[in-house]
């Protein structure tokens, strides 16, 4: 791999880069990110056919793109073999890992007063965003690339909590412990291993269709900036970490949301 120093285009010869929940929002704009920096880039989601046409808007839209969609519910530990043997085939290690996969609960809001409820909530908000990213770490680990980066996806709900009982905010707030640890169990391999914390982003699946005017008049009157988040953003700060110029940036939390959180 030939990295340039001054800017943070890399020349990739050989880079292999995997994003999980790929087919959406910020995901999508990730792995079309490092298409367009000549990077392989390996996509995952649960839902095949999105994640398809998800693979072939990048393919149209970026010339000469490698790009291959593998669904997968990284959930499922099963799923780490299945993605192993598809990195082995491709010869390559792993660069650059960014655990995009997350959701809100469907049973968020659920009567609080029903414990059965409360479990299924938080059992969801665990399993969608913080198993996710556990079965693609420790399932890629072994075919990590010395001197890769993990980037796993928090939340503004880690900060000031979520809707239903908290189990959002909660599992969010876990990535964050996951972080540190992997930092330093992987630091003396030159991989580094971060957390991205938006807030209110627009135009994705999140909230499962547009969200209520007043509630996005809302979140975006909280931003200093005056304005919702675009999966953009995100994903030029997921490709900053993976670039030279952030290699040294290691057990990080990295909030991003126009000012409408106060970084701490
Ligand atoms: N949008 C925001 O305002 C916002 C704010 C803070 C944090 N975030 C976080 O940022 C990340 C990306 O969010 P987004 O807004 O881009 O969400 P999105 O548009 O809903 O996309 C979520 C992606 O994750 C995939 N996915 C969900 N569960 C999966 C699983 N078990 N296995 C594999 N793929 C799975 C989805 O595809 P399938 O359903 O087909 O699997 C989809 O590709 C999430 O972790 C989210 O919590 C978002």
């Amino acid at each position: 791999m030939i990295r340039n120093n001054t800017s943070l285009e890399c020349s990739t010869l050989s880079r292999l880069i995997v994003v999980t929940g790929a087919s959406a929002g910020i995901g999508k704009a990730t792995a079309k990110r490092f298409a367009e920096n000549n990077d392989k880039v390996l996509l995952i989601a649960r839902q095949e056919k999105r994640l398809t046409q998800a693979a072939e808007e990048i393919e149209s839209s970026v010339p000469g793109a490698d790009v291959e969609p593998l669904a997968l519910d990284m959930s499922d530990a099963g799923s780490a073999e299945v993605l192993q043997s598809h990195v082995r085939a491709t010869g390559l290690p792993v660069s650059g890992l960014l655990c995009c996969a997350g959701a809100v609960p469907q049973s968020e809001g659920a009567d609080t007063q029903d414990v059965k409820s409360v479990l299924t909530e938080w059992r969801e908000a665990y399993r969608a965003n913080v198993m996710t990213s556990v079965v693609a770490v420790e399932g890629l680990l072994p075919l990590m690339a010395d001197g890769g980066s993990i980037v796993l996806y928090s939340s503004i709900a880690a900060y000031r909590g979520s809707g239903g009982t908290g189990g959002y905010g909660a599992a969010k707030a876990a990535l964050h412990s996951y972080v540190h640890t992997l930092a330093t169990r992987l630091g003396s391999r030159g991989i580094s291993a971060n957390a991205i914390a938006p807030g209110y982003v627009a135009d994705t699946d999140l909230f499962g269709g547009r969200l209520p005017a007043a509630r996005e008049t809302m979140l975006v009157r909280q931003t200093a900036l005056g304005r919702a988040g675009d999966p953009v953003d995100v994903a030029e700060l997921g490709f900053y970490l993976c670039s030279k110029p952030g290699g040294y940036v290691t057990s990080q939390i990295l909030q991003i949301n126009g000012g409408s959180h106060h970084g701490v």
